[in-house]
């Protein structure tokens, strides 16, 4: 049984790479244990520095708490401890659907098994998987948008929801299964629309991002906010979308695909619709 005033022991993030350190950052904003999982040790190397970076950065002292690094095959005892545990892996449904049931066998009941996936809701990813707890998975698409399936806990639910609030999150709760939740349907076709544009050569990526800021005001665009996702990653979220629904267009898909056979993946690869300059911390 989970406290759900201050529920103990350690959040656990599987996938150090964007999302995954950004998350250990903030679920450590308040003195508890975070756990960075990765296959990859380089992964969990940046993945600590950024964190260090950014506590850097923040003006006001923060109660931080630790933030250890493992690889999966130390999860076992790592997870007996934990009252949350995020997949942050690649968006890939048979990738997620093997993380998420190993998460199952290995984490005790009490633990909330939580799935970042920007795409594919919790429902859709474990159907005919045969967990062996069902009720404590949900969909926590940057500890922002809380999304559960028919046999979610509903008290699960309120208790991340209240966790993320007091993490400095501005958490939403989606009221049925949607595919992309609340955001990130709006943001997919605002992407896609883009790429078409960007496609149909109507006008040059600098152009969309000064256009969109000036009119919407807002800090960024969506060339420049594709770049800081990573486009391999928008690729494998339009793929999904497009899957679900008739009658996408295949043009944004085939103008990702040739950036990303050119190495262009966006800010982690040093280019994508801009060119960014190395730092020892990665891309800026
Ligand atoms: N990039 C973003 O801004 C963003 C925003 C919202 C949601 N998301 C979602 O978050 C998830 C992760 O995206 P990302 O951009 O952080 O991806 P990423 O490619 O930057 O990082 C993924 C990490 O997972 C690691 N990994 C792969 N398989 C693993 C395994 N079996 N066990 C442990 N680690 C493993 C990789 O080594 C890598 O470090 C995706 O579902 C994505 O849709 C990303």
């Amino acid at each position: 049984m989970i406290d759900s005033q201050s529920p103990q022991g350690s959040v656990v993030i599987v996938g150090a790479g964007t999302q995954g350190r950004r998350l250990a950052y903030m679920w450590s904003s308040r003195g508890g244990l975070v756990y960075l999982v990765d296959l990859n040790e380089r992964q969990l190397a940046e993945g600590v520095r950024y964190v260090q970076q950014l506590r850097a950065e923040k003006e006001h002292r923060a109660n931080w708490g630790d933030v250890r690094t493992a690889t999966p095959d130390s999860l076992e005892p790592i997870l007996l401890d934990s009252w949350l545990v995020v997949e942050c892996v690649p968006e890939n449904l048979p990738l997620k659907q093997k993380v998420l049931a190993q998460l199952d066998k290995l984490a005790p009941e009490s633990t909330i098994i939580a799935s970042n996936s920007s795409s594919y809701g919790i429902g859709e990813i474990i159907e005919g998987l045969g967990l062996k707890c069902r009720k404590r998975l949900l969909s926590a698409h940057c500890s922002i948008e809380i999304m559960g399936h028919p046999e979610s806990d509903p008290s699960l639910v309120s208790l991340l929801f209240d966790q993320c609030e007091k993490h400095g999150f501005s958490p939403f709760r989606v009221r049925q299964s949607s595919i992309g939740y609340i955001y990130n349907r709006i943001w997919a076709a605002i992407k896609r629309e883009t790429l078409l544009a960007l496609s149909e050569g109507i006008c040059e990526p600098q152009e969309i991002d000064a256009i969109f800021k000036d009119v919407l005001k807002t800090p960024k665009g969506p060339c420049e906010q594709m770049d800081i996702v990573g486009l391999d990653v928008v690729l494998d979220i339009e793929k999904h979308y497009a899957e679900a629904r008739r009658g996408l267009p295949n043009e944004p898909r085939e103008y990702l695909r040739k950036m990303i056979e050119r190495g262009d993946l966006g800010v982690k690869s040093g280019q994508g619709f801009y060119k960014y300059k190395k730092t020892h911390n990665g891309y800026h």
